[in-house]
């Protein structure tokens, strides 16, 4: 059934997602650890040194979190395997199997910078940071201008935590998200240079503000697989799903309206503002109906991606 649909990359049999999988790093610095313990070759030490979730992903610490009981929309859930192998990434590859070219992406240590117009700007390391933010999982409709869609249980903290942090000063309006640029881990960055690197997005402070937008650590249960944006990426649940960008460098407090990634590219197909709208077509594609990417059920697209009681009032309804 997959294999009928568009773009839709059916995985081989036996494929295991990264997570499952202790990277060569991680089991190098074991062997040079028990190395320098001068326990090389003794079997006991290989054997009890155990190749825990939390060794071979830093960001592990804690998994899973609650369930908030306030975003949890009826229905199911997206399928893990199919939301973790239909990805947009295109750092790596302009295909969805983004999850075969993301082995050599390096996500630790991770430096994130939050300045512009702030009074406290800092450079934060993301493991320190992210463990010492009160987290907790939430279940949000995420829905691409590809008019596909899903539902996924992201774990992190509200946005409005990193403004707590900084200070905004009165003059920052914007907030822009600059992306990481790491051609060396990064192929789809060598493939495709007339693409205008690094993956950047913006929004208005209000709606960065919203205690809808959400800086997600994890998605479900674990942290951020590689190709979903680790180790930090923005969810923002009404706009279309490029103005969530992942794999977050600098967070910048600005006056004025920050260019996009994709307005830079197409001012005219990707707007700065670009909330989920069934009436208002993209020049490819309807935007009236939404296809689940597990199910393949077509539903009807609703304004602002079913969040319009909560976030209307940020645009005068
Ligand atoms: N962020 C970066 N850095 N690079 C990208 O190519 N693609 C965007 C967004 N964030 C993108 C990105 C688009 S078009 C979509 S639809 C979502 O990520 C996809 O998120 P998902 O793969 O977790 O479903």
């Amino acid at each position: 059934m997959l294999s009928d649909m568009p773009n839709v990359i059916v995985r081989p049999d036996g494929w295991l997602p990264d997570k499952a999988v202790t990277p060569e790093t991680a089991f190098v610095n074991r062997r040079r650890f028990v190395q320098q313990l001068g326990l090389a070759g003794v079997g006991w030490a290989a054997s009890r040194w155990p190749a825990s979730a939390a060794e071979a992903d830093p960001y592990a610490k804690g998994y899973p979190f609650p369930r908030s009981k306030d975003f949890n929309p009826a229905g199911a859930l997206t399928d893990e395997k199919v939301a973790s192998t239909y990805n947009n990434f295109y750092e790596f590859t302009l295909r969805k199997d983004v999850h075969r070219h993301v082995s050599k992406f390096q996500t630790t240590p991770w430096k994130i910078e939050i300045g512009g117009l702030v009074e406290r700007p800092m450079t934060v390391d993301a493991l320190d940071w992210v463990s010492s933010m009160p987290l907790e999982e939430r279940v949000y409709r995420f829905r691409c201008v590809e008019a596909w869609a899903m539902v996924v249980p992201w774990t992190g903290f509200p946005f409005s935590k990193v403004a707590d942090l900084v200070k905004p000063k009165a003059e920052a309006k914007f907030v822009r998200f600059i992306t990481a640029s790491k051609p060396e881990q990064m192929p789809g960055i060598g493939d495709n240079p007339e693409y205008p690197w690094p993956y950047f997005e913006g929004l208005r402070i209000d709606e960065a503000m919203h205690p809808l937008t959400w800086m997600a650590t994890g998605v479900y249960g674990k942290p951020l697989a590689k190709q979903f944006g680790a180790p930090l990426r923005l969810v923002v649940p009404w706009k279309y799903g490029y103005k969530s960008p992942k794999s977050i460098v600098k967070i910048e407090f600005v006056a004025e309206q920050p260019k996009t990634f994709w307005e830079t590219l197409q001012a005219r197909e990707y707007p700065f503002e670009s909330n989920v709208d069934p009436g208002v077509p993209h020049p490819r594609w309807s935007q009236a109906t939404e296809r689940m990417i597990d199910t393949g059920d077509r539903v009807k697209t609703k304004k602002y991606n079913g969040y319009g009681e909560a976030v209307g009032r940020l645009y005068g309804a």
